[in-house]
Parts: C-alpha cells; sequence; structure tokens
C-alpha cells in the first residue's frame, strides 16, 4: 500500500463519530536502508491546542504560525468556534482566533466532539467550567472510555456542575459552568498537565487566587503560554519534583502571536527510526525542547544514541533545537519512574529502541500509560511480543529484553491509537521481517504527514 491509499483511509475532522470498524486502512514497514535527509514534523499538538483555547478566552487577535493541523486539533478548532470565538485558517498552518474574553463563551448549540483527542477536551472542559453556559462533551470510541472523573471533580469544587454523563463519569458529558466560579488550591492526585489545565483555565474566571500543586512536574506550556497572553502565575518547586502554581484570576488577556515549535512527541518516531536503521544519518528542525518534554531524549543519549543538538533559540517561552540523530548501538537502562511526565507519550516508540537495544530496559511507574488513547501498557508489550521480543509487565513497569536486533513479521492492533500505529511502523523500518499494522487512519490525529515524511527520509512502506 502506497502512501495515497494512506491518506485515502484517513478520518476527517467533522466526519461523524465512527466506531474503529467503521473502515480501516493497514499499512506495513519493511526494512529500510540507511534514512537521511532534513525534515520539520508537524506543529506541537499540546501547544496548538493551547493557542487555540487561550486565543479564544483572550481579547483581540491571535495569530498562530505553525499550528499542527492534525484532526484532534482541528477538532479544538471547530468547538472554540462553536463556543463563539471567530477561528479561520489565513494559510498553510497559520490561523487567526478573535476570542470573546474570559468567561464570555457562547452556549453552542450542538454537541461537542473532540474526536480522539483527551487534550481538546479536557482543556476544554476547564474553559467551560469558568463560563455561565452548559455543553456537551463528547468524542470516538477511544476518548469516551477514558476517564473524566479527574477532570470534573476539581471542576465541581470550583462550582461547575456535571448535568449528565455517561457511566464512571465518561463521555457523552453535559457540564453547566459556574455562574460565580471559586478560586481553588487543587493537588493533582496523579502528574497530569491536562488536570492542572482544566483548573487554571476554570481559575482564569474565578476572582483570587487559583492554585494547584503537583508532586511531579507536568509540561508547563499552559503557564508560559497564559504568561504570554498577559496573566499573572507564580510558580514555585514543591517538595524534590513537584511545583506549585498560583494564577491571579480574572485577568484581561490579550491575544498574541504563537510560533508553534516541531513537536518532540512526533520527532521521536523520525528519531527513533534513524538511531535503529544502521547507517542513518538525519537532522530533525526546530524541534520544541522545553525540559519538561525531552525525557525520551536524555534516555536515548543514555542507551548510547547519537543525538547532537545544536542552534537552540526560544519563542515566548518555549525553546527548540536542531537535531541530528545517526543510527547507533544502543544498550539498557533503567528508566526512572520520576522521569514519566517529561516522556510520557513516548515509551511506546522508547520500547521499540529498546528492543532494538543489547541487554534489559526498565521503565517504572508506568501507570499513566494504561488511561491513554488505548491502554499503552498492554498495547506496548503487544506490540513486541507478536513481532518476536521478549516483554514482560510488572506491576507498572515495564521490562524489554533487547537483543540488538527485532524478528518482526507480526500484525500489531493499534486499537485507535496514533501513537502505536507509528511505534510499530518505526519498528518495521529495521525489523528482520515486515511489521504490519491493521489500521493508519488514527495516525492524522496528531501525524497527518508521517508515512510520506518518513518515506521521504528512505523508508520503506509496502
Ligand atoms: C498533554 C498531557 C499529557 C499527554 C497528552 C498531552 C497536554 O496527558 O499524555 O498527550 O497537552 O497537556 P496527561 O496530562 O493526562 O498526562
Amino acid at each position: 500500500m502506497r502512501a495515497a491509499a494512506f491518506r485515502s483511509g484517513a478520518r476527517r475532522a467533522g466526519d461523524p463519530i465512527l466506531s474503529h470498524s467503521d473502515h480501516t486502512s493497514p499499512l506495513e514497514a519493511r526494512k529500510s536502508a540507511a534514512l537521511s535527509g532534513t525534515a520539520r514534523v508537524p506543529g506541537d499538538k499540546s501547544i496548538s491546542h493551547r493557542a487555540l483555547i487561550l486565543g479564544a478566552l483572550a481579547v483581540g487577535e491571535t495569530r498562530i504560525s505553525g499550528l499542527l493541523e492534525g484532526e484532534d486539533v482541528l477538532n479544538t478548532a471547530k468547538a472554540m468556534r462553536a463556543l463563539g470565538a471567530k477561528v479561520e485558517r489565513t494559510g498553510d498552518c497559520a490561523w487567526s482566533v478573535h476570542g470573546v474574553g474570559v468567561a464570555g463563551f457562547a452556549a453552542p448549540g450542538a454537541p461537542l466532539d473532540f474526536g480522539n483527542s483527551g487534550t481538546g477536551c479536557r482543556l476544554a472542559m476547564g474553559a467551560v467550567a469558568g463560563s455561565p453556559i452548559t455543553a456537551i462533551f463528547d468524542g470516538d470510541a477511544s476518548l469516551r472510555s477514558r476517564p473524566m472523573r479527574r477532570i470534573v471533580d476539581p471542576l465541581e469544587q470550583m462550582g461547575a456542575r456535571v448535568v449528565s454523563c455517561s457511566e464512571g463519569g465518561r463521555l457523552p458529558l453535559t457540564l453547566a459552568g459556574a455562574r460565580d466560579p471559586l478560586p481553588i488550591t487543587y493537588r493533582t492526585p496523579v502528574p497530569s498537565a491536562q488536570i492542572k489545565s482544566a483548573v487554571l483555565l476554570a481559575g482564569l474566571s474565578a476572582p483570587g487566587i487559583t492554585t494547584v500543586i503537583e508532586a511531579e512536574a507536568s509540561r508547563d506550556h499552559t503557564e508560559l503560554m497564559l504568561q504570554h497572553f498577559g496573566a499573572t502565575i507564580v510558580t514555585e518547586p514543591e517538595g524534590a519534583h513537584g511545583r506549585k502554581i498560583s494564577l491571579t484570576g480574572q485577568p484581561e488577556l490579550r491575544g498574541a502571536p504563537v510560533v508553534v515549535p516541531a513537536d518532540p512527541s512526533s520527532a521521536a518516531f523520525p528519531m527513533v527510526a534513524a538511531l535503529v536503521v544502521p547507517g542513518s544519518d538525519i537532522v530533525l528542525t526546530d524541534v520544541m525542547t522545553n525540559p519538561l518534554r525531552t525525557g525520551l531524549i536524555t534516555t536515548l543519549r543514555e542507551m548510547g544514541g547519537l543525538i547532537e543538538e545544536s542552534e537552540t533559540r526560544g519563542d515566548a517561552g518555549e525553546p527548540m533545537a536542531r537535531f541530528r540523530i545517526r543510527g547507533s548501538q544502543l544498550h539498557g537502562v533503567e528508566v526512572p519512574p520520576e522521569r514519566a511526565p517529561s516522556m510520557i507519550d513516548e515509551y511506546l516508540v522508547l520500547a521499540v529502541a529498546a528492543a532494538f537495544a543489547e541487554g534489559t530496559t526498565v521503565m517504572r511507574g508506568l501507570h499513566e500509560l494504561r488511561v491513554k488513547e488505548s491502554d499503552r501498557l498492554e498495547a506496548t508489550a503487544d506490540m513486541l511480543r507478536v513481532n518476536g521480543v521478549k516483554v514482560e509487565i510488572v506491576g507498572d513497569d515495564l521490562i524489554v529484553e533487547g537483543r540488538g536486533h527485532v524478528p518482526g513479521g507480526g500484525l500489531v492492533a493499534t486499537h485507535m491509537d496514533h501513537r502505536i500505529a507509528m511505534s510499530a511502523l518505526v519498528m518495521g523500518l529495521a525489523a528482520n521481517k515486515p511489521v504490519t499494522i491493521d489500521d493508519t487512519t488514527f495516525i492524522a490525529t496528531s501525524f497527518p504527514d508521517f508515512v510520506p515524511m518518513m518515506q521521504r527520509l528512505g523508508g520503506t512502506f509496502g
């Protein structure tokens, strides 16, 4: 199958909510010659969602360049439009948002469909919780299976109300925003930027100080962007690895330009592909290097990965750099649990690197992987097992026995999860026998150009 066929299977934003079996599009990745060339992966997904949401809550215009035009983000754009903001595409990955001001959302006329995206849905819940409107939140079968109580619990403490929801607090969920939101101090039960961001976004409309305390620091894009838009937000250290974040409520958020750097979570796929395909030498440009997102790069370097960083520069508080990555002989390492928040979306592709390494890699403290787009702990183990790699789950730890090569030949179930699909295809580029995935459809949520870009670097798909 070629890239054209890959594209034809993709679900478009705005299509009705589909079950996994509606149309699938399998693809095989084959052992490839050395990868080479320069690429820029699409814009960061976390920052893209936030630029649209903060733009919608600000007064005046927010011009965004480099926005990720993947389905997840396009769904957020549609939701912001439905809530009253003017959101327009002005060019290639260039968007303009005219916001309604803090607490200024209008009640949407139809359910808000966030497709596959936990981030879009959960951050929008926070923003809606601070407006005196009612909205229905919905998504695809994957998103409908994910926990939402962790978000609505603090939002209810702030005065929002769940009018109705599915069993276990899941989507579809109707949320009534608070008329007079209360500022709270909230300790997140798990390190999660989504929970933290939902509370901070609701806190924008509350008088006084809203505080979030996290035991382990999670990505801080919401804090950085709120500051960039004129809010007062103070971050202090908390314990060994945590943070205390205090936001002064009811700021006048002003629209501001946002340049979205390339997504390190997407760069992770060509990066690992170049490390495991012998003789490869590639360059990835403009990759965001916010230290709360670079746990994978730290780990791959510890494994012996040849990854050189240059031209580091910053924009609106988010640094970025150019990376040269070369084929490397990797060895197994132990990844400490406190590193998990800085690489939470990268364990699948790290497990692929670990399978090609010599020796055992132990990844500790991965309980949060169970509630992502799929149960990623089980799915990662299955992906490796069906391709002849020895792997074990012990409690919340994943243990991969690397043997320097991967037999391959397996069919990988992607479970509506873009990152399983891309990780398995990366494995196929270096495995002895081809690796097939059951469905490419969900790659379009975060990295629509993944297969053509990997082909340009020399990857073989068939
Ligand atoms: C994200 C936070 C993470 C991550 C997700 C994006 C964000 O989720 O897995 O892909 O943009 O805030 P959690 O906050 O639930 O860990």
